[in-house]
């Protein structure tokens, strides 16, 4: 009994870490992740379909190598996380590229994105939502730095019950409120399992838009 309780500490101990990495441990939780991401970085950074015009934001980049593999593809990479080991750690993964202009990375939550209104075509996360500390908020800040139209991408991880589904839906609820559309989810098999879920930013349409189409159209 006792074993079992060390055990199941020990894997929660482990659990905290990869959500919020902090000393020694957190560094060492980051060289795992990424090991155990790459190839879902990879299948991230592949559904963006970068072009060189593109301004990209990572929230919650942990080890940074999807930014890393982010800034080969597009004109400016930022992100964001919390996690000083993180921050250090991704600045070392990505120096030549924050040398260069082309990389910015800061310590700061999703919830209080240090970024002007539509500073960004596209916004995505992996593996970090679950973990931030206010969904709403978040969401809500996501919008407000994308420009109309723009894109976020989120790669959620199965978690430890069926719960996905559910999940899934809740998700596609929240967005909507939140004002993102065509919010579409999709299941994958890498690593651990999990969905890519896509929103956009509608635009907005002004009263001289409006006048516009009726003086095209009549
Ligand atoms: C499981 S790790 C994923 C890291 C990385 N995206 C990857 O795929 O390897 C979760 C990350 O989310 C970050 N995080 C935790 N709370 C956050 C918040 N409120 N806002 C943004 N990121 C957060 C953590 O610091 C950590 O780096």
């Amino acid at each position: 009994m006792a074993t079992k309780n060390r055990s199941s500490a020990r894997a929660s101990t482990l659990d905290r870490q990869f959500g919020h990495p902090s000393g020694v441990m957190g560094s060492v939780v980051g060289y795992a992740m990424a090991i155990e991401h790459k190839k879902l970085h990879q299948a991230v950074v592949d559904r963006l379909v970068l072009s060189q015009e593109d301004k990209v934001l990572e929230i919650g980049f942990g080890p940074g190598t999807a930014v890393k593999l982010a800034a080969r593809h597009a004109a400016f990479v930022a992100g964001v996380d919390p996690s000083m080991e993180m921050v250090l750690q991704a600045k070392r993964r990505n120096g030549p590229a924050i040398r260069s202009g082309r990389v910015q990375l800061q310590r700061a939550s999703a919830s209080a994105l240090p970024f002007a209104n539509e500073t960004f075509d596209i916004v995505f996360e992996v593996n970090s939502f679950n973990h931030w500390d206010s969904k709403e908020s978040g969401l809500t800040d996501v919008l407000r730095v994308l420009r109309a139209g723009g894109r976020f991408l989120m790669a959620l991880r199965q978690g430890h019950g069926p719960s996905l589904e559910s999940d899934l839906e809740m998700l596609a609820e929240l967005l909507a409120r939140t004002g993102f559309s065509q919010i579409e989810c999709e299941r994958h098999q890498l690593g651990h399992g999990g969905a890519f879920v896509t929103a956009h930013k509608p635009y907005k349409v002004t009263f001289s838009d409006l006048m516009l189409v009726l003086f095209l159209g009549g």
